[in-house]
């Protein structure tokens, strides 16, 4: 699949022999993407919704074929799509507008932006947060079903697909169990978005957090699903310019879906460089992207268990996290770059997790569609020829 999807990547020919394989982070941005933006800015740089001028049309009829292509992406209705910035504002809007005063149940492995909106809530008093086990990095159902037998759960809150180790979890079986309980669920999706096919009605999810940047979009885009009937509930969130009808000195009147949450002058070029990359990736088809991520992070276990590191994922999609046993993470991940090999060390915004192992860090190639065999190749002839000795 990817002689020809690479040379769709400026970047391969801006930076020859690079190793990008820190694509959890932000993916990199094909061809399509960078154009959809460029006729933004080149042929329509207006105000979308607002404008009544031939520019203006234009951009507001680009909006809309952009929320057009992202619902169907995850198969929802155009209603039910609301832009944001990230993955981070979207699960924001959603802690800071459906007025909890429950038990908010997440994983014991999420990412800061899936935690601390809710220990923020904790904090405060209005809920109570309850981690789910995992173990070897998986979801736990049985100290699920025990904190959902604990009673009060309103929301489950939980990421799709690990960002520290790429493990998936049974989002179906959680959401289904859920609804037995009368919770609601809402999915992080910023890295299952990017490699698996999504369908928010099969899965029937009530709200759905993704990001551009990690699906070969631009940074600065991100949105947030919600059913339409828990969105026609929510409070507001941002409120200003587009998100009411009519407004006078003492009282406004709230537009309707989605708009109400977008208050004030959209990334029109991020959206529509947004859609590009679904598009992108539709075209490619996400089941060929998930074999693909699949059998390169396989590859890459496999070379890396040769070696003197601990692999903290036995499995997992597009991600493989590694801590050296002798080496720190961040002089490991140092060499790398110098070796031209884009890796990430650190925590990856899941501290969390590293502090109730008491684990440093780990230093995580995160792969996607344009990474080859050559490349994990390559990669092996690093370790093998500079860094064997030092690991
Ligand atoms: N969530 C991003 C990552 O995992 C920042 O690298």
């Amino acid at each position: 699949m990817n002689e020809k999807i690479r040379q769709d990547f400026p970047l391969y020919k801006e930076v020859p022999g690079i190793i990008y394989v820190d694509s959890a982070c932000v993916a990199l941005k094909p061809i399509q993407v960078i154009e959809a933006m460029n006729e933004y800015y080149y042929k329509f740089p207006a105000c979308a919704a607002r404008s009544n001028h031939k520019l203006g049309d234009l951009a507001t009829n680009k909006v809309a074929d952009s929320r057009k292509t992202l619902a169907k992406f995850i198969n929802a209705k155009e209603q039910e799509i609301i832009f944001t910035r990230n993955t981070t504002e979207s699960i924001n809007l959603i802690s800071h507008t459906l007025k909890l005063d429950g038990t908010v149940l997440t994983t014991d492995k999420e990412h800061n932006s899936n935690l601390i909106p809710w220990l923020k809530l904790a904090k405060e008093g209005k809920i109570t947060h309850k981690a789910i086990e995992t173990k070897e990095g998986k979801f736990s159902m049985e100290s699920y079903e025990k904190l959902l037998q604990e009673g009060n759960v309103q929301l489950v809150a939980i990421n799709h697909i690990s960002n520290m180790d790429g493990i998936e979890n049974p989002v179906k079986e959680i959401t289904k169990l859920a609804h037995d309980n009368n919770a609601l669920v809402m999915v992080d999706g910023a890295q299952s978005a990017p490699h698996i096919e999504v369908n928010v009605k099969k899965l029937d999810i009530d709200f759905y957090a993704c990001s551009g940047h990690k699906m070969l979009g631009p940074s600065g885009t991100g949105m947030l699903y919600g059913k339409k009937e828990l969105l026609e509930k929510l409070d507001t969130f941002i409120l200003g310019g587009e998100t009411v009808k009519e407004s006078w000195i003492d009282k406004y009147e709230l537009e309707d879906l989605p708009f109400r949450f977008e208050g004030g002058l959209q990334n029109y070029a991020g959206i529509y460089g947004m859609a590009a990359a679904a598009k992108y990736l539709q075209k490619i088809g996400l089941s060929k992207v998930e074999e693909h991520s699949k059998n390169i992070t396989r590859k890459l276990r496999e070379m890396l268990a040769d070696f003197n590191v601990d692999i903290l994922n036995p499995e997992g999609t597009g991600i493989t996290s590694i801590i050296p046993k002798k080496m720190k993470i961040h002089e490991l991940n140092l060499l790398l770059s110098n070796n031209n090999i884009m890796t990430r060390s650190g925590t990856h915004c899941v501290h969390s997790w590293f502090n109730k192992h008491d684990l440093p860090g780990s230093v995580r190639f995160s792969t996607y569609l344009y990474n080859t065999e050559e490349e994990v190749e390559k990669i092996a002839e690093i370790f093998d020829k500079q860094l064997k000795e030092l690991l």
